[in-house]
């Protein structure tokens, strides 16, 4: 049996809906039941999934957990559009990246709460059992498909760009095609790393993906503006060397590192200047080289 259908029997998907259905029903509870079917009592959104949990993170940070549509199939780290139906009747969508791995039967999304932001004053006020529109046409370069082999796998995010790298280090893939996978994640407050934090706390106390990640997964959460215990962008610390000498890795080189980065259009510009100074290639999906870069949102930042 492969790992993810390991992990998916563990996680318990649920009952086919078959054996839900009660076996004894009366005729008038039936009669009810198949009016009720007949008469949803709101109109469905198109391409919609319920949500099953929220949680928040600060006032400008939160998740939330979607059911996923039978027939999706996607790339862990790739994104989709989501939203709600806006004033106007039309559907009002984003692109997210889905912050669950392939493997899970529901879809988790991690977001930031931009004040007046069309899709997200609205999205984060959602709560259990309404409905999101999800268009199930998944993409991204932020895959494991298009870098070329290497020892060690560096994820670069600042914000909500941790959102992808969510996804890939629950993903088992991960684990067995690399030495070693290192999480990079700077934001300005210590709150914001919190999202992070507990997921990769998570993933070692994970019956099954805990033994992949052990001794291979290196955290490096920083802040930029609040006094942490690591602090500093990461650009500056991988320029600096701090970075390869606090994991006791040796510098960045183009035969055993890769690199995922995913953050503000700034820092992906700067990021990749640094990349290319230790060697490495930008790669996509139809040509995979040494490293890939998604942008976490488009314009200045809030
Ligand atoms: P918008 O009108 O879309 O944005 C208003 C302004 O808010 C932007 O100009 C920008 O300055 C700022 N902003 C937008 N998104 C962010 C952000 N994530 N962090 C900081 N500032 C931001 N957003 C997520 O929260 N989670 C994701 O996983 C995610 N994945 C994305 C993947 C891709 C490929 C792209 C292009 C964007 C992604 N975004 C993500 C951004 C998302 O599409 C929306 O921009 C965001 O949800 C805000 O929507 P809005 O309609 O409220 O405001
Ligand atoms: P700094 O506080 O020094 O600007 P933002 O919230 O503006 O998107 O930033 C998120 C994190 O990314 C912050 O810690 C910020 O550091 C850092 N950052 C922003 N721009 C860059 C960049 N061009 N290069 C490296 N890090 C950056």
């Amino acid at each position: 049996m492969t790992i993810c259908r390991v992990l998916r029997r563990k996680r318990g998907f649920p009952a086919p809906l078959t054996s839900r259905i009660p076996q004894t029903v009366s005729l008038t509870e039936a009669t009810v039941m198949n009016e009720a079917a007949a008469k949803p009592a709101k109109p469905h959104l198109p391409d919609a999934q319920t949500v099953t949990s929220v949680t928040h993170w600060t006032d400008r940070l939160f998740s939330f957990r979607v059911t996923r549509p039978k027939s999706l199939r996607f790339r862990s780290g790739e994104f989709v559009m989501i939203g709600l139906m806006g004033d106007n009747g039309k559907p009002l969508l984003r692109a997210y990246s889905i912050a669950s791995p392939a493997w899970d039967d529901e879809l988790e999304f991690y977001s930031i709460k931009v004040p007046d932001g069309p899709l997200t004053s609205k999205l984060q006020h959602i709560q259990v059992g309404d409905e999101i529109i999800l268009r199930p046409k998944p993409v991204g370069t932020l895959v494991h498909d298009a870098l070329l082999p290497g020892k060690r796998i560096w994820f670069l995010s600042t914000g909500t760009g941790f959102a992808p790298f969510a996804s890939l280090l629950r993903e088992p893939e991960t684990y067995e095609k690399y030495e070693s996978v290192i999480m990079m994640h700077t934001c300005r407050e210590v709150s914001e790393l919190e999202y992070g934090r507990k997921l990769v706390e998570s993933l070692h106390d994970d019956p099954l993906i805990g033994e992949m990640v052990a001794g291979k997964l290196k955290y490096y959460p920083t802040t930029t503006r609040e006094p942490s215990p690591l602090m500093g962008r990461i650009t500056d610390n991988l320029l600096s060397g701090k970075v390869f000498a606090d994991l006791g890795l040796p510098p960045m080189n183009v035969e055993d590192d890769r690199a995922m980065v995913c953050g503000s259009l700034a820092f992906n510009h700067d990021v990749k200047v640094v990349l290319e100074k230790f060697g490495l290639h930008e790669g996509a999906n139809s040509e995979p080289l040494e490293y890939v870069v998604e942008k976490a949102f488009v314009g200045d930042g809030i």
